[in-house]
């Protein structure tokens, strides 16, 4: 197998004289050193290049980071300062963004299930907006008016009925979903037409979101199209098109930018005469490429005849994205970044199971030892967000480097943080 793409890696890569790589002007083996191993490392000028790019693709106020890609404060501040509103999914992502100090007004809310809870906290706190996804959610807002609240504003979910080319866990757009007010059957039209009468709320717009890691530019053609259609008659402010871009994971993937995606939207938009506010909710897109995880390499088990097996000191826990959607990554030595890898061998974790597998087929340098630190780039997006303390094993710290310096914005969990919550 050739070396890695450099392309995966993160903007500001950097292969020195000595062929080791530097990211944000930092030796990876030296930020191993220093922070230890597994690691999330963020490339922070990646980050604000990414937002930068989608405000201005879309305009400001029009680029909304969608945080359940990878959220901590310091992530939040940062989408905040560089111009994007953020998509929070929950109470707890709602927390996290007004924790880090981003402006309620700059929030929308998420979810196929709100409790009250979560909807009395976003409107208390005073959110941008309500994305509502349910007639029983309509109940709740108005459950909430009645206890004397503000009015919030408001946006209909849609499910559009496009059927995104994506995994079937993150593809939302087809009717067959748990999202959304359906537009097939009619659910859509009897949703805007109580919101708009409503006096719970405030009407704003119409939202979809056809899926996650799409990487036909045609998908999200067809569903501005749909969405245009619906929302005309409407006359509303807004109209949002979620999200879903895809990334490149893995040599040979090639997936549109943020600005080719922005002109096919808007193109799709302004040719179908929409007089609404177009806004879209990238998450994947923004971060994903901007990080790589560092590991190090523990075991080399050779099977004659069979597989070989590289083990590394993280594995599911810090990315459960090929388990989950047999997605592919690549691999390769900081040290050596431009090394050829004609190692084939299956690159798995520590966990006590053998689903924990990273990568089903890698190829890695020959010279692969014991030792190493490893690093698997493009794993910015869903890794650190979706990480769980499986077998009890801490989560990573993440680090951003910039200009020369690396600092972790959020620590590697103790032991002690593993038995916080006992209560007994
Ligand atoms: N807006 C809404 C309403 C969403 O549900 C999502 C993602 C986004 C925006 C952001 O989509 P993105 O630009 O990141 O594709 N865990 C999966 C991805 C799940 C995506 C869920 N919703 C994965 O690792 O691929």
């Amino acid at each position: 197998m050739k070396p890695v793409p450099l392309s995966l890696l993160p903007d500001t890569a950097e292969v020195r004289g000595d062929g080791s790589l530097a990211i944000g002007g930092c030796d990876l083996l030296e930020v191993a050193a220093q922070f230890g191993t597994p690691a999330f490392v963020y490339d922070e000028a990646h980050l604000r290049a990414r937002c930068r790019e989608a405000v201005a693709a879309f305009g400001p106020g029009r680029a909304v980071y969608a945080t359940k890609a990878f959220l901590c404060g310091a992530m939040a501040r940062l989408a905040y300062d560089e111009g994007m509103l953020l998509d929070v999914a929950s109470g707890g992502e709602l927390y996290v963004a007004l924790h880090a100090g981003v402006p309620a007004d700059a929030l929308t809310l998420h979810g196929n299930n709100k409790s009250i809870a979560e909807l009395r906290m976003a409107i208390e706190a005073g959110v941008r907006h309500i994305v509502v996804d349910s007639f029983d959610e309509l109940d709740r807002l108005d459950t909430l008016h009645a206890e004397g609240l503000p009015v919030p504003k408001v946006i209909a979910r849609i499910t559009p009925g496009v059927h995104a080319h994506t995994h079937e866990f993150i593809a939302t757009g087809q009717d067959d979903s748990k999202f959304g007010f359906n537009l097939g059957n009619g659910d859509a039209q009897l949703a805007v037409d109580r919101m708009r009468r409503s006096p719970s709320m405030q009407m704003e717009g119409v939202h979809c979101h056809i899926g996650s890691n799409v990487f036909e530019a045609s998908s999200f053609g067809k569903a501005a199209e749909v969405m245009a259609k619906f929302a005309a008659p409407l006359d509303l402010p807004e109209l949002v098109l979620g999200g879903g871009l895809g990334v490149a994971y893995v040599a040979g993937e090639e997936a549109p930018t943020i600005t080719q995606w922005g002109n096919v939207l808007l193109d799709a938009c302004q040719a179908l005469g929409v007089r609404s506010a177009v806004s879209v909710e990238p998450g994947r897109s923004i971060v994903a490429q901007a990080a790589v995880t560092l590991y190090t390499v523990g075991t080399i088990k050779h099977i004659p005849g069979v597989r070989t097996y590289v083990s590394v000191d993280g594995g599911m826990s810090d990315n459960p994205r090929p388990v989950l959607y047999g997605s592919g990554y690549e691999a390769f030595l900081p040290r050596a970044v431009g090394a050829e890898r004609p190692l084939s061998a299956r690159l798995v974790g520590k966990h006590c199971e053998s689903g924990d597998v990273l990568i089903f087929e890698a190829g890695l340098p020959a010279d692969v030892a014991v030792g190493d630190v490893l690093a698997t780039p493009v794993t910015g997006a869903y890794g650190h967000s979706m990480a769980s303390n499986y077998n009890k094993l801490t989560r990573p710290p993440v680090v951003f480097v910039n200009d020369g310096v690396a600092r972790a914005v959020v620590r590697r969990e103790t032991y002690e943080d593993l038995v916080r919550c006992e209560t007994v």
